[in-house]
């Protein structure tokens, strides 16, 4: 068997489709000065990639590229076996279906070499039940991202119960090397860590809005102008510390910790009808007023950036 090359020395990613996710991990990988091969069975997909990897150049060469970054260092291949050809990482971006990906890393485990990691970026599926037709499930794992994941640092890799653990370890170590904020889960959860708190969050303003209790526009004002300012430097924990005064985490508890009885969250999901889902749709176009997803994308990326560059991460 071939030795895997050290993760600080991977010098060519293949992204598996190339949505909005894979498109992202393409212009990642190519501002950190990778070759990327990419590979997506839509008809138009090369047209989408080029437009996301042409759109986040801006944000991305702001911060500031690595040496040799080129978006000349995009290859889009036409076959999955051309894609993972000479690859020394591979990143799925394949649509949530569990039967898909199961089919789809089956594929990249025949077509790879036997020693190239292949990490899926699933939102909440458990490696465990998506590694069963592989052949080698020992190389692969999660690497769950952000959108964009071009500028959202965060990666959570967890491998499933075939997983080899030097898989683990590697696949963290190269998401270091390659810039990432990386949480190392040592078990699965559903969901992971970071969607399992968006999910929660996600469910009440669905239950908010389904029941006439706030506009999608008051949803996001909530946020924007609220405890989502303080998120950024203190997450929920440390933010609720500080809720407590001298006291701290402990006078926190111990003075709200019983309303957590009181009904407030409501946690089984809301039925997702035709009137919600409109409701939904409509109130986002209204919050978008004339502004385009490409001026929005443009706005979020310059806001992302000088949110990192206030807190030293950029
Ligand atoms: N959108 C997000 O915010 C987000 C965040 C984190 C993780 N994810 C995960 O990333 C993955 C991709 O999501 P997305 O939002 O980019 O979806 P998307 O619909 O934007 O992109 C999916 C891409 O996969 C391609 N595709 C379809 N069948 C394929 C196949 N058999 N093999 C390879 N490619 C195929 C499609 O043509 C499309 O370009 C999902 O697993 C999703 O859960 C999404």
């Amino acid at each position: 068997m071939s030795a895997r090359v050290a993760p600080d020395a991977v010098r060519t990613v293949t992204c598996i489709g190339a949505g909005v996710i894979g498109g992202g991990w393409a212009a990642y990988f190519l501002a950190q000065g990778y070759q990327v091969r990419a590979w997506d069975p839509a008809p138009d997909a090369e047209e989408k990639l080029r437009h996301l990897v042409d759109a986040s150049w801006p944000a991305l060469t702001e911060l500031g590229l690595a040496e040799g970054a080129s978006r000349d260092n995009l290859t889009v291949c036409a076959t999955l076996a051309e894609a993972v050809e000479g690859t020394d990482f591979v990143q799925e971006s394949a649509p949530e279906d569990l039967e898909l990906k199961r089919k789809l890393l089956a594929d990249i485990d025949e077509a790879a070499a036997e020693n190239v990691v292949i990490s899926s970026s699933t939102s909440g599926y458990p490696m465990t039940d998506m590694q069963t037709a592989c052949a080698r499930p020992g190389r692969t794992i999660v690497g769950h991202p952000f959108n964009p994941p071009y500028l959202i640092p965060l990666v959570e890799v967890v491998g499933g119960e075939q997983t080899d653990a030097e898989v683990v370890e590697w696949t963290s170590a190269f998401f270091e090397a390659a810039g990432k904020s990386v949480i190392t889960m040592d078990r699965e959860v559903p969901g992971f860590i970071a969607n399992r708190l968006q999910e929660a969050l996600w469910r009440e303003a669905l239950h908010m809005i389904n029941a006439g209790e706030a506009t999608v526009e008051q949803i996001d004002r909530s946020i924007t102008d609220g405890p989502g300012l303080r998120w950024p430097f203190h997450g929920p924990m440390l933010t609720f510390h500080l809720a407590g005064g001298q006291g701290g985490m402990a006078h926190m508890l111990d003075h709200f910790g019983p309303s957590l009885l009181s009904p407030w969250t409501r946690l089984d999901a809301p039925e997702l009808t035709k009137e919600l889902r409109d409701a939904v749709v409509e109130g986002c176009e209204e919050e978008a007023e004339d502004r385009t997803i490409d001026d929005l994308v443009a706005e979020r990326d310059r806001q992302v950036i000088a949110i990192l560059r206030a807190m030293g991460k950029a």
